[in-house]
């Protein structure tokens, strides 16, 4: 009997927990990085720690890990339903080394893995490694024993990126041949894709890609690897594609009755509608349940199209868009998503009912902008034909095709496809320009480019380690300065607390024996660094000099009450809303304070009353409040609230406000 998914990951993780690995569980499909739109590998919650940011809090880790990829530089999007093994959703088991363990471990590891626990044949395995790394050549034919004709050396294929800027170095994969009859022999190189399948990938870290082109060395060289869960259970189970495996062909069969299409004898096109409608249910179903909603911006349009992809696949398969609202496609599909994959999710089966809704009503959302866009494309179509000109020119403007992609949701492909019908041609350059340009406003709205020189306090941060923050005991603390330039001022100790999780940074006074300097802001440096913004300076302050540090503490008791006003504004909108009301950003000052959340309409007057009278509600009882640290599990025992995209060590703060609210926050809060 061959392994299934859950023996695999079992063994995967037990494998190198033996081996000293702390095992992290998946973060969420929300990269908590600006440069990322989804969690593309199972690296990405790592990232900080690759490049010295911050100090892990273990040296190796396993995990397996939910990724997107879909948007951005890791796109597989129009691979889906076309290859044997691209997917827009899927699981990444990894082994992670901090500057700890380098090539010959994980080389030797991951051959022993696959040899000895999967017990895949070595006859039938093939290595590549970059073409200039002789190191990893040389364990892979000498410690290991692969066999010199099966290794063979790539150049951009063996070298990973995690996006255009951030950890980066060659690689070396580990392929298994499925067998002459899924084409040319010759290797990986040389070979055809479909028979030789890349299963795991080990990536040597050793550099920073920076946003101007240049590269920086990593302060300890690392290892990052990505085995693809359901790839390996395919070859496990010795199926001719991922689609085989038994989740995916449970929602090939699901779709398929949805679709009225019978899988046995469905065409090549076919086939390819039906795994667009089974992939795509995974993922959007996966992303909706971390907290993104079809939007028009950023991950939300990304969602919207890979919805609407689906949507329109499952139409060319015969589906009747004008059928009744109880009946919408990618709904029915989440359903069964969410039967599958819930006994490894349990947020999927807590959230189920919420993002089928989502769902539904996009996809029904889809059919209203559906007519609205053909009756565009008709009217500009019917110009376009009463035109006199020569045939040659006749073809839809750019514009209008991205107007109809942007607006309408009409994939290129769709418009397309409808006006070929009428000899028609689309102008792609056009459309493409069009789309240049809104990539680049998407581009300039995540900061790729912004570039802060952090070594100086990533040095910092190594020789003195993170900032003891005093601020929730004293107003005023002693205090030494560890660093000091133009702008900034670091000190080994303060009660300044430095923006995060909305809260904004303190302001107040730092006094030495010969200078006095003012604070106008306090932020966070690198992870876990605190560091002042100078306002104005006095006198000549020295590194090394002791301090008095003081907040401006009338402002911090303003912040306070705002900061826990808004996890009372939480626990209402929840008890009124629904628990599917997730935050998406606030902002926490001395003047006001502001809730971003998710929800997917409009709130009525009635509702944003309630809302108030429930808040004031709790402020009149006056309840104590709670804040103190435990660890996580005793969080989760409390049923503390997580916040998306927050990242939590193994001791984390818990606030209970009252009993109706508690939730993980590392701010400052009321006691009543
Ligand atoms: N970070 C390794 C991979 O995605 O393959």
């Amino acid at each position: 009997m061959s392994m299934d998914a859950n023996e695999v990951r079992q063994a995967f993780v037990s494998f190198f927990e033996k081996r000293g690995h702390h095992h992290q569980a998946s973060a969420s499909l929300i990269p908590h990085d600006p440069t990322l739109l989804f969690t593309v590998a199972g690296m990405v919650p790592f990232k900080a720690y690759f490049t010295g940011e911050q100090i892990p809090p273990f040296n190796r880790a396993v995990s397996i890990q939910k990724c997107v990829r879909a948007g951005g530089k890791h796109n597989d999007l129009d691979e889906i339903g076309r290859t044997s093994r691209h997917f827009t959703f899927f699981e990444m088991m990894g082994n992670f080394s901090f500057g700890d363990y380098f090539k010959a471990e994980a080389i030797t590891w991951a051959w022993e893995f696959v040899v000895d626990v999967l017990a895949l044949d070595p006859e039938r395995l093939w290595v590549t490694v970059h073409l200039s790394d002789d190191e990893a050549a040389e364990i892979w034919v000498n410690q290991v024993g692969v066999p010199p004709d099966r290794l063979q050396r790539l150049d951009e294929d063996n070298y990973w990126k995690m996006g255009s800027t951030g950890p980066c170095g060659p690689c070396s994969e580990i392929y298994w041949d499925k067998g002459p009859e899924f084409g040319a022999a010759g290797g990986p190189k040389y070979g055809d894709q479909d028979r030789y399948i890349e299963i795991w990938n080990l990536v040597f870290m050793q550099f920073e890609q920076q946003s101007d082109g240049t590269k920086s060395r990593l302060p300890k060289p690392s290892i990052d690897t990505g085995m693809g869960l359901e790839r390996t259970v395919s070859v496990l189970q010795g199926v001719d594609s991922v689609w085989e495996t038994n989740e995916l062909r449970a929602l090939l069969e699901t779709a398929a009755g949805l679709t009225s299409v019978d899988l046995a004898t469905a065409s090549d096109e076919q086939k390819v509608s039906l795994r667009i409608v089974a992939d795509h249910a995974r993922s959007t179903s996966m992303l909706v349940s971390d907290g993104v909603f079809p939007s028009n911006e950023a991950r939300g349009y990304v969602l919207r199209r890979i919805l609407r992809r689906a949507v329109r696949h499952s139409y060319i398969l015969g589906v009747d868009s004008t059928a009744n609202a109880q009946s919408t496609v990618m709904g029915q599909m989440v359903d069964r998503v969410v039967e599958i994959m819930g006994p490894h999710y349990p947020d999927l089966v807590k959230n189920a009912a919420f993002i089928r809704d989502v769902i539904a009503r996009e996809e029904l959302r889809f059919r209203e902008t559906l007519r609205t866009g053909q009756a565009i494309l008709d009217n500009e179509m019917s110009k376009l034909l009463t035109d006199d000109s020569s045939a040659t020119s006749q073809q839809l403007s750019g514009a209008t095709a991205f107007l109809l992609h942007d607006t309408y949701g009409f994939p290129l492909e769709l418009s397309e496809e409808i006006t070929n019908e009428h000899g028609i041609k689309v102008d792609k350059d056009g459309f493409r320009l069009a789309m240049a340009e809104q990539q680049k406003r998407a581009k300039d709205a995540r900061h790729e480019d912004s570039t802060t020189d952090s070594a100086p306090l990533v040095a910092l941060l190594q020789n003195h380690g993170e900032t003891h923050f005093t601020g929730r005991e004293e107003t005023e603390s002693t205090a030494e300065i560890i660093y000091l330039d133009d702008k900034t001022v670091v000190l080994n100790r303060t009660p300044f607390y430095a923006e995060a999780g909305g809260q904004i940074g303190d302001t107040g006074s730092i006094l030495t024996e010969s200078a006095e300097i003012t604070v106008a802001d306090t932020r966070y440096g690198v992870p876990g660094l605190i560091v002042h913004q100078i306002g104005s300076v006095s006198g000549t302050p020295e590194v090394g000099q002791k301090v008095t540090a003081t907040i401006d503490n009338q402002r911090r008791e303003l912040i306070r009450r705002n900061h826990t006003a808004t996890h009372l504004l939480h626990s209402a909108l929840r008890t009124i809303l629904g628990d599917h009301v997730k935050q998406q950003g606030s902002y926490v000052g001395p003047d006001r304070l502001r809730f971003d959340f998710s929800h997917y309409e409009a709130l009525s007057a009635p509702q944003i009353t309630e809302i108030e009278d429930y808040v004031n509600a709790q402020v009149l009882t006056n309840a104590h409040c709670n804040h103190f640290e435990t660890t996580m599990e005793e969080a989760q025992r409390l049923g503390a609230i997580a916040f998306f995209g927050d990242k939590y060590g193994d001791v984390v703060r818990v606030l209970q406000a009252g009993p109706n609210s508690t939730e993980l926050c590392g701010g400052t809060h009321v006691r009543a």
